[in-house]
């Protein structure tokens, strides 16, 4: 497999997200967020890790660049944090963020590295949290006034531009679970939290096209390959139920097909937090729609589970190859969902917005060898590759992630960089899989 396999205008890049890799969480004006505050409540995140300092990227983005550069990267994905530019969710705008961020997108231009944004990444201003985040309507319009503010700022720079991260895993683990940022939990939680993002999705697409009608527009979504446990009816069934959960609920909304609660009950309260025109508001003609998939789920049916009436049989329980985010090694997850995405009808392109793995990793004599993640980005970049030679519509990739960073609930354990972090000293050391990477993009 080789680069060129792919086609010339083929997108490749990395991905980051400003809470995990920023640092500089009090400093230059910068607001609470809702991870700022949920990661001093005890026994939340593993270790009891922060991420106010993490990859310290603030101070440091200059370097990281020109490693980046160096590393043939071309396409660098990262997120705005709401509450630098907005450190009370709304009002004044912090202009020492703003010009933060100048300074990140002018050094990834001059190093003609093209900046994607993600206006979204989890990091709600806790002032907003504070007033019901997102099970409160009112963040459409608090929203609406931060991506203007964005495009407003940046949008004669970048290009591309997507409004969401993962709904589906910031409204089930922060406001269904309580394991994420901001730790609420139910199912009313959830469902007005789902719809108004839902709402944001459509309305943060409309806002950008109507500033600048040149910008490429997208959102990103999580996904896996679901798959029963046996062929027993009721596991087909409970199968069914999680897929639609899992990876129907935002995207089909979108499309103008409302949501998918005729195969998930569950979801049908959703309807009390509609009002008029809501079906018309939902929907939003993406340029684009980010993939995002690390792996598959095996379902069987479970009579103690409530709502779902379903569970996720662990990859642990399995006896399959596993990352150390305990999710099987799965290549064809990312072919299956590619092709389950394409099949729906108004997706103009996809691209694969995240992917990569977290493994142990050791440093020796300065290097690290790290076969097992190299492998797995082979693999998954061979099922993409079937993709797009089936005809799928696939123009980009970006790994997750550039460098080591905070995993959310899993504190700086779980390594997903191609480069490693010494999180003591800052030092950055490339791994066999950057290397790798490196050569693959190398341009003969
Ligand atoms: C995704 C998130 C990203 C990162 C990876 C491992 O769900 O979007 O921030 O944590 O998982």
């Amino acid at each position: 497999m080789n680069r060129s396999d792919f086609g010339d205008d083929f997108i490749w890049g990395v991905s980051t997200a400003a809470y995990q890799i920023e640092g500089a969480h009090n400093l230059f004006g910068k607001g609470e967020s809702i991870w700022d505050h949920f990661v001093n409540k005890r026994g939340r995140i593993l270790n009891n890790d922060k991420g106010n300092i993490s990859c310290d990227f603030y101070n440091r983005f200059e370097g990281d660049l020109a490693l980046m550069r160096a590393m043939n990267i071309s396409n660098f994905r990262f997120s705005i944090s709401w509450s630098r530019i907005f450190p009370d969710g709304t009002g004044r705008p912090n202009q020492m963020g703003v010009d933060f961020y100048n300074r990140l997108i002018d050094q990834c231009l001059e190093l003609n590295i093209q900046p994607w944004i993600t206006l979204y990444h989890w990091d709600l201003p806790l002032a907003l949290e504070n007033l019901g985040g997102w099970t409160n309507r009112d963040i459409v319009f608090w929203f609406g006034q931060y991506v203007s503010f964005c495009i407003s700022a940046f949008g004669d720079r970048v290009k591309n531009w997507m409004v969401l991260n993962e709904p589906m895993v910031f409204t089930g683990a922060g406001y269904f679970l309580g394991v994420h940022a901001p730790g609420k939990k139910g199912l009313s939680n959830f469902l007005a939290a789902t719809h108004h993002a839902a709402l944001c999705q459509a309305e943060g697409g409309r806002i950008i096209k109507s500033l600048r009608n040149d910008l490429s527009v997208g959102t990103t979504f999580s996904c896996s390959y679901i798959q029963p446990c046996s062929n027993k009816e009721k596991d087909v069934q409970a199968a069914k139920r999680i897929d639609t959960l899992l990876n129907r609920t935002f995207i089909e909304p979108l499309l103008g097909l409302g949501y998918p609660s005729q195969d998930l009950k569950a979801i049908r309260r959703i309807e009390n937090f509609m009002k008029a025109d809501d079906e018309n508001r939902l929907k939003f003609d993406m340029d684009f729609i980010g993939i995002q998939n690390y792996t598959q789920e095996i379902v069987s049916h479970s009579y103690f589970t409530p709502f779902l009436k379903a569970k996720i049989i662990k990859a642990n329980e399995r006896n399959v190859e596993r990352t150390s985010m305990n999710w099987e090694v799965y290549p064809e997850s990312i072919y299956q969902m590619l092709k389950k995405f394409s099949l729906y009808e108004g997706i103009k392109k996809l691209i694969v917005t995240e992917n990569g793995a977290a493994f142990k990793d050791e440093v020796m004599h300065g290097e690290i060898h790290d076969t097992q993640r190299k492998e797995y980005l082979q693999k998954y970049i061979t099922e993409v590759l079937r993709a797009k030679q089936d005809g799928i519509n696939v123009q980009g990739y970006f790994v997750w992630s550039f460098t080591d960073n905070f995993e959310w609930a899993e504190g700086f354990l779980p390594r997903f960089g191609l480069v490693h972090i010494d999180y003591n000293s800052q030092k950055r050391i490339i791994k066999d899989s950057g290397k790798w990477y490196k050569s693959f993009l190398k341009i003969n």
